[in-house]
């Protein structure tokens, strides 16, 4: 049976699995296979591909999670709308521990990451000037709001290298600048999300005040796990509201992306 879904839900460190009910399915890419094996089941009238960011195991280090064909699998299974939960760091004092941040903004720190699509065949540029999807950030908002998180309805994600923290001065720096959060898997997953036209949509929950913020021993991979674990149930049910709020036609530009582009080969 060849299966399908609208929704595309990629979990990040904590969060391995979405649905009870799920059918796996074992999707291959022209960029090999996705973390894991994809889930795809059920949320009232949707349906849903999921697929951890890490793998199930956490096998995969945030520099070498196979991004592209995490994207390409969930097109290919039909996905247009994508919801990322990710762990970050925080670097404003007043988004503590706790706080959902829909980012509307993204910078760029990561390197050596394939983030393309388009290397071969003709150039092909995509508008990036605003990375997230939205009509998903104003429903993200106003259900996190309704549902009492704190909530940061914007703010600038900075997507770090990683696998290690960052120093003191490079997150003095990145909050000098005016940055919100920082994260290691938030890019290229945003860009590929939009070289395939698909709505994508970040919920980032804060685990952590980042090294240039704290006054301790800096961030450790224990507290952000610990964090994220303890909170996942509370993820787990934001996610599958969104999944039910979230417009079966899409109005937003997310879906134009590649209007007018000569593409090298078709989308799956
Ligand atoms: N993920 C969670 N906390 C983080 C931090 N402080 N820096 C980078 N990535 C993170």
């Amino acid at each position: 049976m060849v299966m399908k879904a609208d929704i595309g839900v990629i979990g990040g460190s904590g969060f391995y699995s979405l649905l009870d009910d799920a059918e796996e399915v074992q999707v291959s890419t022209p960029f090999g296979p996705p973390s894991d094996a994809v889930t795809v089941g059920h949320i009232g009238s949707r349906t849903v591909a999921f697929v951890p960011r890490h793998g199930r195991s956490h096998q995969f280090p945030p520099h070498r999670i196979p991004y592209r064909a995490n994207l390409w699998a969930l097109r290919s299974l039909g996905v247009r709308q994508v919801l990322a939960p990710s762990a970050v760091g925080s670097l404003r004092a007043d988004l503590g521990p706790g706080t959902l941040v829909i980012p509307d903004q993204l910078v760029d720190r990561t390197s050596g990451r394939p983030q393309t699509y388009y290397d071969e065949g003709g150039a092909v540029h995509v508008p990036f000037a605003d990375p997230y999807c939205p009509a998903g950030r104003a429903l993200a908002v106003a259900r996190a709001q309704g549902d009492g998180w704190p909530v940061a309805g914007d703010g600038t994600l900075v997507v770090i290298e990683g696998p290690r923290f960052s120093t003191r001065a490079e997150s003095r720096w990145f909050a000098g600048n005016g940055w919100s959060i920082v994260g290691m898997t938030g890019f290229p997953e945003a860009v590929l999300a939009r070289e395939l036209a698909l709505c994508y949509t970040t919920l980032a929950l804060v685990t952590d005040l980042d090294a240039g913020v704290e006054s301790g021993e800096g961030v450790t991979q224990e507290e952000v796990f610990a964090f994220f674990a303890a909170n996942s149930e509370r993820m787990r049910s934001l996610v599958a509201a969104l999944v039910t709020e979230l417009p079966a036609e899409r109005t937003c530009p997310c879906g134009e992306a590649l209007a007018g582009v000569k593409l090298p080969f078709p989308l799956p």
